[in-house]
């Protein structure tokens, strides 16, 4: 073969060995597979492989298969995996503690305030913080509303006194318990259920689609539908890994990224609502609703939480938020 024959047919099957190449996406979450965020990535990865046409393969690893968190966010930054969907609460030890601000108890009355904060432009601006820590915001998953449960009734807040709670690493949360003359406990979602089955904790906070799919039904009496915070999620994805695809197949992502967020955000309610009349079934765990009198007293030793932890989020933010939501602290 000649010289030039050859380095054409070396250049051809090389550009055919790109084009034909699949970019693998690897994409950890902590939550099960029949959950909002668990339906919302198995939605996602395959919309991203139909609007590719195959380009692009993400495979999604549910329930810390890959990392628990505290370890996500360091394994993403490393290239490790290139998507995730954290709770909110978790971009506080990476220093970007803007984020816990969506930890405040009884910020959002409802999903309405919510989406003003994550739909709007305060919502983007803190998602383009990220930028700096090598991380790109792409979307605001909805999950839902906590309740806590505990192995003794919680009615009122003398109920909550001296019992340790497992939290999310978020330092809002940890004060939050604190206001209850709770004991909070900082602890990755794979070790809750032994942890509340061995009693390293006496009870949790969580929404009901992870209260359910996680099984805290066997390990915990009791469930005050108490919605005093929220949970939901930033999905995320390396920067350099984001920025370095073929800007038509980002494109691509991108919708596939909108239809996903739709399809979250339009299930978790009823998600959520579902788990819950699930959890009812088992008989295991007796569901208490609070009165309008004990959530409103709950919400009053909850409130110094807000002036407590102002400057760790940033005031103009927590601004922000009021401005949106209506909360006021001040007035109980
Ligand atoms: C938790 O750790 O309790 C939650 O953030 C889990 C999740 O991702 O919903």
């Amino acid at each position: 073969m000649k010289l030039s024959k050859l380095f054409v047919t070396l250049l051809l099957g090389s550009a055919c060995a790109w084009a034909s190449a699949q970019t693998i996406i690897k994409f950890s979450h902590v939550v099960a597979a029949n959950t909002p965020k668990g339906k919302a990535s198995d939605f996602f990865a395959k919309r991203a492989g139909e609007l590719t046409k195959g380009k692009v393969k993400v495979e999604v690893y549910p329930n810390s298969a890959l990392y628990k968190d505290g370890e996500e966010m360091s394994s993403l930054q490393m290239g490790s995996v290139q998507m995730l969907a954290p709770s909110l609460a978790k971009f506080g030890p990476l220093g970007v503690k803007e984020f816990e601000v969506f930890d405040f108890p009884f910020m959002f009355d409802d999903t309405a305030e919510l989406h003003k904060i994550t739909q709007g432009p305060v919502g983007a601006a803190m998602m383009a913080k990220l930028e700096s820590k090598g991380i790109k915001g792409l979307a605001y998953w909805d999950n839902g509303f906590k309740s806590f449960s505990a192995n003794t009734p919680l009615k009122t807040v003398a109920d909550y006194k001296g019992k340790k709670f497992r939290i999310q690493s978020s330092k809002v949360l940890e004060e939050q318990i604190r206001s209850l003359n709770g004991i909070p406990q900082v602890m990755a979602f794979s070790e809750v259920y032994q942890a509340l089955q061995t009693g390293v904790v006496d009870g949790t906070e969580n929404t009901t689609s992870n209260i359910y799919s996680q099984k805290y039904q066997e390990v915990q009496k009791h469930l005050s539908l108490t919605n005093h915070g929220y949970i939901g999620y930033a999905v995320i994805a390396n920067k350099k890994f984001w920025d370095g695809l073929p800007a038509d197949v980002r494109g691509q992502l991108e919708q596939a990224m909108i239809e996903a967020t739709n399809y979250a955000n339009a299930i978790a309610q009823a998600e959520n609502d579902a788990a819950l009349a699930d959890i009812r079934s088992t008989g295991k765990t007796a569901v208490y609703e609070p009165t309008k009198e004990e959530r409103l007293a709950l919400k009053k030793a909850m409130a110094p939480v807000h002036i407590k932890m102002a400057e760790r989020v940033g005031k103009e933010t927590l601004q922000e938020f009021y401005k949106a939501t209506g909360f006021d602290p001040t007035k109980l």
